[in-house]
């Protein structure tokens, strides 16, 4: 929230190229932990509380587009617009398109697509600098400056930017640079975007320009300096998406440790998305959680997992190599169940307390009650499983007839064999037990055993054949 009264509008700035990715791809549409870089973006300004958000679009616009209003939700509280700007002519001409979409009274925030990290804290000290009457510039000193927009400043008063292109000698031996983020009451933007001319080396209207119509009217300019130099790092590469995915990553990795996770190497931990967890998880290496995940209180993740859209509940434990992926119907692994190594938990797979699923065993669609046990390479698909069944090795739901899936039920106590199909749709009897081997293709009455299979025959004194004599 702005402690302001001024209502809030934002623009983003996202019609470049991104030649430098030598993507098909935009370039504000490739991933940092899962989202988009626009729309790390735009779910920071939206935290801020704002009127309306502008996303200036231009090579590749209907996919950009396309691609916001998805991700936008329902439940949002701003106006998203979309205005185009074709061709390109510069950062000016971009906010220029913006113009007949803004009102007049209140406070632009100007933003990048491709600036993905920057947050909120930073932007709220930004938009209290600008106080609602101010041009509020956010800078940097960049170790290496080259290609950026220096600030010209006489003592301490900001008094112009100059673009790397244009600069002098002397100029470029400056360090602090505009980071593209700007914030300014919209109807002096309005003003000084209307006397931008593109006299400059790049022959491109250059937004920073507005800086030296500020002072020349008089208006009062204020540098805030950011000292975290990731936030406000663009990417225009492959290596600058990887560098700023693992600055991001180990950000959240130090957040999580802080709160009490034990990670076993931060290094090789990441989430995309959104992860909760209770006290006293531990993570081993190289896992990767996606999507909407919680783990409770005591779980612990061997290395190498890959847990999406998932809840396991206080005391799981989920062994190395296991693949959750709960996609939209999610999955649910309940309190001290065993899941992995090697395990592999799809859409709907909801397994109730102390339920073990051991190596190469696939379950999706599936309910397992208290205590339910498949330990060793099976299916279990679209079933319900109750108490404590015990699922044999290499028994499997024949779920699938080709056009229809159907549902297989065991109830309580059940115990299937080994190497058993079980053709739905068909329901176990409780108590009852299944011979290995079989190939279920009706309802077994409860408590009883069911054998479908051929019957074991020996031939006594069996000769094998010899081997012919060439
Ligand atoms: C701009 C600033 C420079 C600053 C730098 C920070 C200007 C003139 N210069 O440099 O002072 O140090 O950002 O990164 O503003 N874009 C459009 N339409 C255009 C041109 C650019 O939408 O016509 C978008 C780009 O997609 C990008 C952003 O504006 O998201 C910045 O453009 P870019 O070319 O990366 O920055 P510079 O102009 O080099
Ligand atoms: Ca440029």
């Amino acid at each position: 929230m702005t402690q302001k009264s001024e209502a809030l509008d934002v623009v983003i700035m996202a019609a470049g190229k991104g030649t430098r990715m030598k993507s098909q791809l935009p370039k504000v549409l490739h991933l940092l932990a899962g989202r988009a870089l626009l729309q790390h973006v735009m779910d920071t300004a939206s935290t801020l509380g704002v009127r309306s958000m502008v996303v200036i679009t231009g090579h590749g616009a209907a996919q950009v587009e396309l691609a916001c209003e998805r991700q936008i939700s329902a439940n949002t509280h701003f106006d998203l617009k979309f205005v185009r700007q074709e061709p390109q002519l510069g950062t000016g001409h971009a906010v220029q398109q913006a113009v007949p979409v803004l009102p007049d009274e209140g406070v632009t925030l100007i933003l990048n697509g491709d600036v993905p990290l920057i947050e909120a804290a930073t932007l709220q000290s930004l938009l209290q600098e600008c106080a609602g009457d101010k041009l509020a510039l956010l800078t940097v000193d960049m170790p290496d400056p080259t290609g950026y927009g220096r600030i010209l400043r006489a003592g301490d008063a900001v008094q112009a930017i100059v673009e790397h292109k244009d600069a002098t000698e002397q100029q470029r031996q400056i360090r602090e640079i505009y980071t593209g983020v700007m914030a300014l009451p919209t109807a002096k933007l309005k003003t000084w975007l209307a006397r931008l001319r593109n006299d400059n080396v790049q022959r491109e209207f250059y937004l920073t320009d507005i800086v030296k119509f500020a002072v020349a009217d008089g208006a009062p300019v204020v540098a805030c300096k950011t000292a975290d130099k990731v936030q406000v790092d663009g990417v225009n590469s492959p290596v600058q998406l990887a560098e700023l995915e693992r600055a991001y990553q180990m950000r959240q990795a130090t957040r999580f440790m802080e709160q009490g996770v034990r990670l076993a190497d931060p290094a090789r931990f990441d989430v995309r998305g959104e992860l909760v967890c209770a006290q006293d998880v531990s993570i081993d290496v190289n896992c990767i959680f996606e999507g909407r995940v919680s783990l409770g209180e005591g779980v612990r993740i061997g290395a190498n997992c890959i847990v999406a859209n998932a809840s396991i509940a206080a005391g799981a434990v989920i062994h190395p190599f296991t693949h959750i992926d709960g996609e939209k119907a999610g999955v649910s692994v309940g309190e001290g169940a065993l899941i992995g190594p090697f395990a592999r938990l799809r859409p709907g797979a909801q397994l109730g307390p102390e339920v073990h699923i051991g190596n190469f065993v696939e379950v999706k669609n599936s309910t397992l009650a208290r205590g339910a046990k498949a330990n060793h390479l099976a299916y279990l698909g679209d079933s319900i499983v109750g108490e404590r069944v015990n699922f044999g090795a290499g028994s499997i739901t024949a779920n699938y007839d080709g056009s229809n899936k159907h549902r297989t039920v065991i109830e309580a106590d059940v115990h299937v064999g080994s190497n058993c199909v079980l053709v739905a749709p068909v329901t176990l009897g409780a108590g009852g037990t299944i011979g290995g081997g079989s190939t279920i293709t009706r309802d077994t009455p409860a408590g009883a055993l069911s054998v479908a299979r051929g019957k074991q025959v020996s031939v006594a004194n069996w000769q094998r054949p010899k081997k012919s004599k060439p």
